[in-house]
C-alpha cells in the first residue's frame, strides 16, 4: 500500500470519496494516512476526523515548509489535489512528480487553467453551451491543471441547468468515480516501481 495524503481546501466530498472506496476495500493500494487543509474551517477536516485519518490544517505561512515536514513525517508516497485551491511552487510539484494527482471538474484541455475553479468551471461551461462536460484527473506540475492526464469522464449538460445543478452532476457522475480509480491506478504503478 501506498500511504497517501490528501490536500483540501473545502467541503471535502472528492476526500469522502476515496474515504468510502476505502471503506469498502475497493482501493487496496491506496492507505489515507493524512489529511491537509489550508482553510481552517474546511469541512474536509471533519471528515477526516469522522473516519480516523489524521487530519492538520496549515496557515499560509511557511505552508509548503510544513507541509513537506508532514509528509516526511507520515511517510507519504502520494499526495491527492482534491478541492484544493492553492497554487502550489514549480519547486514543489517538481519534487513530487509523477506522485502527485488533481481533480479538475471539466474535460481538460476545456474550462481549465488560471481562475478555474469550483463553480466558475461550470458557469464558463453553461455561458459557452456546451451540451457534455465532465471531470480529468492529471498528474499535477507548474502549470495550473496542465499535467498528464489520467483519467476522464463525461457528463451530459441538462436543459436548465444552472452552475449548482451541474456541479452536483459532474462530482456525481464524474469526479466520485474516477478520482478513486485513478488514485488506486497510480498508487498501484507507484509500488510496482
Ligand atoms: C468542487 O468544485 C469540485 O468540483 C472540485 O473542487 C470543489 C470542491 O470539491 N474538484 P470537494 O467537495 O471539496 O471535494
Amino acid at each position: 500500500m501506498v500511504r497517501t495524503a490528501v490536500l483540501v481546501s473545502g467541503g471535502g466530498t472528492n476526500l469522502q470519496a476515496l474515504i468510502d472506496k476505502a471503506a469498502r476495500g475497493e482501493m487496496p493500494s491506496v492507505e489515507l494516512a493524512l489529511v491537509v487543509s489550508n482553510s481552517a474551517g474546511a469541512f474536509a477536516l471533519e471528515r477526516a476526523k469522522r473516519a480516523g485519518i489524521r487530519a492538520e490544517y496549515l496557515e499560509k505561512a511557511g505552508f509548503e515548509e510544513r507541509l513537506e515536514a508532514l509528509l516526511r513525517e507520515e511517510g507519504i508516497g502520494l499526495i491527492v489535489l482534491a478541492g484544493f485551491l492553492r497554487i502550489l511552487s514549480e519547486d514543489f510539484t517538481r519534487r513530487w512528480a509523477g506522485r502527485i494527482i488533481n481533480i479538475h471538474p471539466s474535460l481538460i484541455p476545456s474550462f481549465c487553467g488560471a481562475g478555474f475553479y469550483g463553480l466558475r468551471v461550470h458557469a464558463a461551461a453553461l455561458e459557452r453551451g456546451v451540451k457534455v462536460t465532465g471531470a480529468t484527473v492529471h498528474f499535477v506540475n507548474e502549470i495550473p491543471d496542465g499535467g498528464e492526464i489520467i483519467a476522464q469522464r463525461a457528463v451530459e449538460v441538462l436543459p436548465g441547468d444552472t452552475p449548482e445543478t451541474l456541479q452536483r452532476r459532474v462530482m456525481e457522475q464524474a469526479e466520485w468515480i474516477i478520482l478513486p480509480q485513478a488514485a488506486e491506478k497510480v498508487a498501484e504503478m507507484l509500488e510496482r516501481s
